[in-house]
């Protein structure tokens, strides 16, 4: 996460709210923003370093980056291949949009494509420079997001002898419905109108899509890989909302103390939200390996999705 820290007191001071307000209808206290001189690839090839270091892996062992984004560096090239010039490695990179959603649908895409059986060790990452998108004068949207990056490494084994039998991402499940684009979305692009623009939400529309699409996916995902909610170790949400996050646990009866919750710390970095909840999760030993844990998200197009994993390696490898 960037260093430059802003707290809901900080933010009242030229947003026309208060940390009563944010507290209570977000549960956000704090979110972090980018520098002037600091960009998305920035903090996705700082997240990338960490992720090789953790997963004792060389980092020219990586032939493919797929990085989750709605604020690249550039509209083109992708920042994928920045983060790959940064790294200075070679391989196969490039950005998928799926707002919020971005990094379920970037594991996804790299599961698919690890399965074909040409890629052996994949660098996953979520960015977002959301500060750059919001409109200051708009109070409902723009204490809501923050500015951050995190990233996971997949590796591809062989499962002889069943080694790998219940391990690694074991469903995914993707959705994206058009009829609903204009609930959350920015005023202006680069075919409309040569510019970024801001974000524009109609919040309790998206509140309601976001309860009921998350908690259906983790339902889907948990059928395909044939596990049930009691078996879940974690579930690891987007972290958009603290009362979406809790509205979710409570249908789908999971005990909130398996839910993972960093929306305080954060607000939404959209498709940063996943992997550095996770992170923090790992990190304050909340997740261990061989763990079984559920992601999911949602963001603008609307786009959602979920993942069922057993996170790490089996102890024999
Ligand atoms: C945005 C959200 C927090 C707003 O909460 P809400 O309870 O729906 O609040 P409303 O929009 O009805 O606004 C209630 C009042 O608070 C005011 N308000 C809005 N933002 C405010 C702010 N930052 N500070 C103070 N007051 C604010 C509104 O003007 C309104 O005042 P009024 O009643 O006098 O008109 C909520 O709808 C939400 O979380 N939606 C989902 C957002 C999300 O997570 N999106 C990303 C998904 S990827």
């Amino acid at each position: 996460m960037p260093i430059n820290k802003c707290s809901n007191e900080s933010l009242s001071n030229h947003v026309d709210t208060s940390d009563e307000w944010i507290s209570k209808r977000s549960g956000i206290k704090n979110r972090h923003f980018v520098a002037d001189n600091e960009t998305t690839s920035d903090m996705a090839f700082f997240a990338a370093c960490k992720a090789i270091k953790n997963a004792q892996i060389p980092k020219n062992n990586i032939d493919l980056i797929v990085l989750a984004t709605t604020t690249p560096d550039n509209t083109f090239p992708s920042t994928a291949t920045l983060v790959q010039k940064k790294l200075e490695i070679s391989a196969v990179s490039f950005d998928v949009q799926a707002v919020c959603a971005g990094f379920i649908f970037a594991l996804s895409i790299a599961k698919s494509m690890m399965s074909d059986g040409n890629y052996k060790n994949c660098l996953v990452i979520g960015a977002d420079s959301m500060s750059k998108l919001l409109d200051w004068k708009d109070r409902s949207t723009s204490v809501l997001f923050g500015d951050g990056a995190g990233a996971v490494i997949l590796q591809r084994y062989e499962n002889k002898d069943g080694k790998f039998d219940d391990w690694g991402i074991l469903s995914n499940v993707i959705h994206s419905d058009g009829q609903f684009y204009d609930l959350l979305k920015t005023n202006g692009g680069v075919s409309i109108s040569q510019k970024t623009g801001f974000i524009q939400m109609e919040g309790k529309e998206v509140f309601k899509h976001a309860v009921e699409k998350l908690s259906s996916s983790i339902e889907e995902a948990l059928s395909a890989s044939n596990k049930k909610i009691n078996e879940l170790d974690c579930l690891v949400p987007h972290q958009a909302n603290q009362r979406i996050i809790l509205a979710v646990a409570d249908r789908l009866k999971i005990d909130v103390s398996k839910v993972v919750s960093t929306v305080k710390d954060h607000g939404n970095t959209s498709a940063a939200s996943i992997p550095l909840a996770l992170e923090n999760a790992i990190s304050s030993n909340k997740i261990f390996n061989g763990n079984l844990i559920g992601l999911n998200a949602i963001g603008g197009g609307l786009s959602w999705g979920a993942s069922i994993i057993r996170i790490g390696k089996p102890n024999i490898l």
